[in-house]
C-alpha cells in the first residue's frame, strides 16, 4: 500500500461506470435509490486523482492525447471503493472461544461473567505492544482494501486505561500516516466500564475527561468521540457529559446507540449534533421520526446483527421516513469479526430489503459523509481520490449483492495504484 503515485492511467471500455456524481449530496429517502451510471465509459486518473470520465464515444474529444498507460476493462463494472465508517480493527486477539460458547448456549451475561466480551479484548490489548497492534491492524487494513474498502474509520475502546487508550490511538495515527487508505480516528474510551471502576462510574468518566482527552487533543490522536450508550453501559446523560468534554477539544460525536435498547440515545445525540448514530437495531417509531428530522446519519451495521443473531436494523422504515443512512462493517472481534463490505451490502439487500442501488450508495457516498470525507471519496467525481473497485465481468449491478458469497472483485485501486 504505497502512498504516492505519479502517473496517468486511462481505463477504457468500462461496461458501467457506477456512482458518477458532479455534486456531493448526502442521500436520504427516495434519493438513496438513484445511482447514476455511465454505460460503456472511460475513466482518466492522474497522480491518483480522478480527472475525467465520460462515454467511450466522447473519448477522442475529451482526451485528445492518450496516455501510455491504457487499461481495457471490457465487461467489467467500475465503482468507488467502499467507505467503511465504523470499525474497531485495532485489537490484540480474536474471540472465537466466546463464539463457540454461544453456540453451546452461553448467554451474554455468562460470557461477561467469565471475563469475556469487551473486557476480554481490553486485557489482551493492554498486554500487547504498540508494534504488535500496529502489525495486526495493518494486516486487517490490507485484507479489507483487497475486498474493496478505500476509506475506514477506526475506534479505540479496547484499552479502557489511560495507557491502553492512548496506545490504540497512537497505533491508529501511525496507520493513518503509513496507509494509502483514508482513515479517521475515533476515541471510544467510553466503550464499557473497566473492572476497577465497576462501582465508581464517575471515577472512570473523570479519567476519560481529565486524563485521556487532554493528551488525545495535544497529540491530535482523534477526529471523533464515541460512547456506547446502552443499558448496563453508558446512560444518555453520561454520554452527553463525555461528548461535551470531547467537543471542547474539537472532537465531534459519532455514537453507538440503540443496539440493544432504546433509552434516549437518539435524543441525546441530536442535542450533541452528532455526525452519526450507529447500530440502530432497536428503534421505536419516535426514534425513527427524530432521526429523520435531524442532520445525523444513521449508520447500519447488519453484520453485527447477523453475527449476534439479533433483529436487523429497520432499513426500509428508515429510508421510507426520509432518514439518511450509511452502511458499515463494525469489524471487531466480538460482534462482527470481519470487514467484508461486499457482504455488508449483500446482507442489507437480502435481510433488510434495501435495493442494490440503495445499498451501494449507503456504502459509498453516504459512508464518506459519515466520515466527513465526501469531498475526497465516495463517488466517481472529478477531483476525488482514485480509490476504485473493478468488478469481474458481471451482468448487472444487482448481481453484486445477488451473488453474495462469490468474490466479484477483480482488482482494487487505491490512490491510482492497483493493490
Ligand atoms: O460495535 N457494541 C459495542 N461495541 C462493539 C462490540 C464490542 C465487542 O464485543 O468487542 C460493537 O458491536
Ligand atoms: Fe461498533
Amino acid at each position: 500500500m504505497g502512498k504516492f503515485v505519479n502517473m496517468t492511467t486511462l481505463i477504457t471500455n468500462i461496461q458501467q461506470l457506477v456512482n458518477v456524481r458532479e455534486q456531493n449530496n448526502l442521500l436520504r429517502g427516495k434519493d438513496l435509490a438513484l445511482l447514476p451510471v455511465i454505460e460503456n465509459a472511460f475513466l482518466l486518473i492522474e497522480d491518483g486523482i480522478i480527472t475525467d470520465y465520460g462515454a467511450m464515444y466522447e473519448l477522442e474529444l475529451k482526451v485528445p492525447h492518450l496516455p501510455k498507460n491504457i487499461i481495457d476493462v471490457t465487461g467489467q463494472f467500475v465503482l468507488p471503493a467502499w467507505c467503511d465508517s465504523h470499525t474497531h480493527i485495532v485489537f490484540a486477539k480474536s474471540r472465537e472461544e466466546e463464539f463457540v460458547d454461544k453456540i453451546k448456549g452461553a448467554t451474554y451475561a455468562e460470557i461477561a461473567a467469565k471475563g469475556g466480551g469487551i473486557l476480554n479484548s481490553a486485557s489482551k490489548l493492554n498486554a500487547a505492544s504498540e508494534d504488535e497492534l500496529f502489525n495486526s491492524a495493518w494486516q486487517r487494513l490490507d485484507e479489507i482494501s483487497k475486498l474493496g474498502t478505500g476509506a475506514v474509520e477506526i475506534k479505540s475502546g479496547y484499552g479502557l486505561t489511560v495507557e491502553g487508550e492512548l496506545k490504540m490511538l497512537r497505533v491508529i495515527k501511525k496507520l493513518k500516516e503509513k496507509s494509502a487508505l483514508s482513515i479517521k480516528a475515533t476515541f471510544l474510551g467510553a466503550h464499557t466500564y473497566p473492572a476497577v471502576f465497576k462501582e465508581n462510574h464517575q471515577g472512570y468518566i473523570d479519567s476519560i475527561i481529565n486524563e485521556m482527552l487532554p493528551v488525545i487533543a495535544a497529540e491530535k490522536l482523534a477526529d471523533y468521540i464515541d460512547v456506547f450508550c446502552e443499558t448496563g453501559f453508558f446512560s444518555p446523560e453520561e454520554m452527553e457529559t463525555i461528548c461535551k468534554a470531547g467537543m471542547q477539544y474539537g472532537l465531534k460525536p459519532k455514537l453507538h446507540v440503540n443496539q440493544l435498547n432504546s433509552i434516549g440515545g437518539i435524543e441525546a445525540a441530536i442535542k450533541l449534533n452528532a455526525v452519526s448514530v450507529d447500530h440502530l437495531e432497536t428503534m421505536t417509531d419516535n426514534d425513527v421520526e427524530l432521526l429523520s428530522g435531524s442532520n445525523m446519519i444513521g449508520t447500519l451495521l447488519p453484520t453485527a446483527a447477523f453475527f449476534l443473531r439479533m433483529q436487523y436494523q429497520p432499513a426500509r422504515q428508515l429510508i421510507d421516513n426520509n432518514c439518511a443512512i450509511a452502511l458499515a462493517s463494525d469489524y471487531n472481534p466480538g460482534s462482527s469479526p470481519g470487514g467484508n463490505m461486499n457482504f455488508v451490502v449483500a446482507l442489507s439487500c437480502i435481510q433488510m430489503k434495501m435495493l442494490p442501488e440503495e445499498a451501494i450508495n449507503a456504502a459509498t457516498i453516504n459512508g464518506a459523509f459519515a466520515m466527513e470525507l465526501q469531498n475526497e471519496l465516495g463517488s466517481i467525481t472529478i477531483g476525488k481520490k482514485a480509490n476504485i473497485i473493478f468488478t469481474k465481468p458481471i451482468p448487472s449491478i444487482a448481481y453484486l449483492p445477488y451473488s453474495f458469497s462469490n468474490n466479484c472483485i477483480d482488482k482494487v485501486m487505491i490512490g491510482g495504484l492497483f493493490i
